[in-house]
C-alpha cells in the first residue's frame, strides 16, 4: 500500500448523553462505554495512519465552537450529534461554514424508532450517513473517510 501523502486529520464529535453509553438504554445503544468506543476508533485511525481527536459535549454551543475551530485543523469530521441531530440549525450552519467533509453517524437505527428521530437537520449537507450498526457505524465512517482521503491524494498526489 502506498504511503499516505496528504493530511489525514479526523475530528470525531459525540453529542449529548453519549457520555452515558454503557449504562444508557443498553437495549438500544449496546453495552460498550464511550471510552471503549473511543479506543476502537483510535485503533482504526492509527491503522490507517490518520490522526484523530475525539470530543464529547452535552452542550450545543460547545459542539458548534468545536466545529468552528476545526477549520484549517481537520480534514474530515465524523459526528454523532445525538439529540441535536433532530433540532440543531446551529450545528448544521457550523458544518456548512467550515466546509469540512463530514460523515453523520448514529449507533441506533433512527428509522426504526420514534418519528421525530427520522428528521436530521444535517443529512442533506454531509458526505454520507451510517446508522444502526453500533460501534461499527463509527468504524465504517473511519473507512469511508480514509477512502475520501485516498481519492483526494490520487487527484493531487503532491499535497504536502
Ligand atoms: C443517536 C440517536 C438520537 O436520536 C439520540 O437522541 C441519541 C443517539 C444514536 O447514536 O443512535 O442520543 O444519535
Amino acid at each position: 500500500m502506498a504511503k499516505p501523502t496528504g493530511k489525514r486529520r479526523i475530528l470525531i464529535i459525540h453529542g449529548p448523553n453519549l457520555n452515558l453509553l454503557g449504562n444508557r438504554e443498553k437495549d438500544i445503544y449496546g453495552s460498550l462505554t464511550l471510552d471503549q468506543i473511543n479506543q476502537r476508533i483510535r485503533k482504526a485511525a492509527a491503522r490507517h495512519k490518520a490522526q484523530v481527536e475525539i470530543f464529547q459535549s452535552n452542550i450545543e454551543g460547545e459542539l458548534v465552537e468545536k466545529i468552528q475551530k476545526a477549520y484549517g485543523k481537520f480534514d474530515a469530521i465524523i459526528i454523532n450529534p445525538a439529540a441535536y441531530t433532530h433540532t440543531s440549525v446551529a450545528i448544521r450552519d457550523a458544518i456548512l461554514a467550515v466546509g469540512i467533509p463530514t460523515i453523520e453517524v448514529h449507533l441506533s437505527n433512527v428509522y426504526k424508532r420514534e418519528d421525530f428521530r427520522k428528521l436530521s437537520l444535517i443529512s442533506d449537507i454531509v458526505e454520507g450517513k451510517i446508522v444502526g450498526l453500533g460501534l461499527n457505524s463509527y468504524l465504517l465512517a473511519i473507512e469511508a473517510v480514509i477512502d475520501l482521503f485516498n481519492k483526494r491524494e490520487k487527484l493531487s498526489p503532491k499535497t504536502p
